[in-house]
């Protein structure tokens, strides 16, 4: 069986946790590739809100082996907290059972947490991803398969505590490591992950020649990679699909499935532009009824109107098989509805991003008009998505404008819609009917 990736086609936050919890039920492994624990997912079941940031969303699917891979940054207390949470409500712990951690990923220390939070440009989320990055392209970074080895190395900690307190002093940090408590940090993290470090790509190769279903958890958004992103407003690792299987540590060939998660809409966190930000009761609209509050930090997400020049260029880069169109449900009550189908840039019209920031950030978003549809409640968009499913109505369920909506999406884009989402609960998906 291939592996499935699933990708975010916009700037982070399309709702990939909730498409990938839904998809693990079918599978035996759900993998990450990239980035740490600036990522968020919340899956909703029934009653219970469940957040994480760097369990893969599989985690609620007890069959399914989860993998944190090659190509991430990991912080082990916040991963260690999340296995604690989850203890509490499930009575499990899957370290070493059933959620490993790649020997290659490279570990977060405390250094990196204090460097991250020097910064005032990008609007990071201050969790030492991009310091970390830095050190592993440096090739000065710690990965997990390399700690036994300075656990307990009293030279190693003090020439890496010298460094580390060198670049904090050089950045303006006050901040300070010392020997000490980085020679006690090595020595927690061999003490609670030593069971789950495995070469995961490995086990995911066997998985695949098994015949068994893996999917690959992309996190943030294509817009957010830092080589085809809205740099320098972007993450600091490759979020796209070419890094999918290379950050898990399998060949490109084993993918055939790519589905791109888009929301109806678009938002954004942190700093850079955005072409079609809604700043009126529009957007204020799109930030209330959608919840559009980071999931990681708490910050107010940006929202604005879809915007298909963004969702071209993700689909190059990417070549989606399908897409998930998440959070439809939150257009409901809108007399209109626009997307934006290209820019005008100093006076020309461009259907293609730019890659100069401050160019993107003179673009004027010129958009199509699209007839509203009514606002329901969540209980009544849950029925719909229901009845939808049980009867194989598929998306013949929807109001007909919301129809309507999704058929434009799918003839800008040039990509089928595979998945409508309808509300935040497990079962307000609606799957296409073939
Ligand atoms: P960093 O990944 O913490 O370095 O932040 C770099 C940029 O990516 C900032 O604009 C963040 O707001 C954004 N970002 C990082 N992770 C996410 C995410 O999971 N969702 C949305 N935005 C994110």
């Amino acid at each position: 069986m291939p592996a499935t990736v699933i990708l975010g086609a916009q700037w982070g936050d399309e709702g990939k946790g909730k498409l990938v919890d839904r998809l693990a039920e079918q599978a035996t492994w759900v993998a990450r590739f990239q980035g740490g624990n600036n990522a968020g997912h919340t899956v909703v079941l029934g009653d219970q809100v469940l957040k994480f940031h760097l369990l893969p969303s599989g985690i609620t699917r007890k069959e399914c082996n989860l993998v944190l891979g090659d190509g991430m940054v990991i912080d082990p207390w916040v991963l260690n907290d999340e296995l604690v949470n989850w203890k509490e409500s499930s009575d499990e712990d899957p370290r070493g059972e059933r959620l490993f951690v790649s020997e290659r990923a490279h570990i977060i220390l405390p250094y990196h947490r204090y460097m991250d939070s020097l910064d005032s440009k990008i609007g990071t989320t201050g969790r030492g991803i991009g310091p970390t990055y830095a050190d592993k392209i440096n090739r000065i970074g710690l990965r997990f398969g390399d700690l036994s080895e300075v656990n307990g190395d009293s030279n190693w900690a003090e020439s890496t505590s010298e460094r580390m307190n060198a670049s904090l002093d050089a950045a303006g940090s006050t901040e300070r490591v010392s020997k000490q408590s980085l020679l006690d940090d090595i020595s927690w993290i061999c003490d609670n992950f030593s069971s789950a470090i495995a070469n995961t790509g490995l086990m995911l190769d066997n998985a695949l020649k098994l015949g068994e279903n893996v999917i690959l958890e992309g996190a943030q958004g294509c817009l957010l990679d830092i080589d085809q992103g809205t740099f320098p407003y972007v993450t600091s690792s490759v979020t796209s699909r070419g890094n999918s299987t290379h950050g898990a540590g399998i060949h490109p060939g084993h993918v055939e499935e790519v589905i791109g998660i888009t929301k109806a809409y678009i938002t954004r966190v942190g700093n850079g532009a955005m072409p079609t930000e809604l700043l009126d009761e529009v957007g204020d609209h799109l930030g209330t009824v959608g919840h559009e509050f980071g999931t990681t930090t708490g910050r107010k997400r940006r929202c604005g109107w879809f915007d298909a020049v963004v969702m071209r260029h993700a689909q190059r880069i990417n070549g989606f098989t399908g897409l998930a169109l998440t959070k439809l449900d939150v257009l409901g009550g809108l007399d209109e509805i626009k997307i934006c189908v290209a820019y005008e840039l100093d006076g020309q019209e461009i259907r293609e991003m730019p890659s100069s920031a401050s160019a993107l950030e003179r673009c004027k978003p010129i958009y199509i008009t699209m007839p509203g549809f009514p606002s329901q409640t969540l209980t009544e968009w849950l029925g719909i998505a229901k009845k939808a499913n049980s009867e194989g109505k598929g998306f013949s369920a929807l109001p007909s404008a919301a129809q309507h909506y999704i058929k434009q999406l799918e003839t800008l884009v040039g990509v089928p819609c595979t998945s409508v989402g309808v509300g935040p609960d497990r079962d307000a998906t609606i799957d296409l009917v073939e």
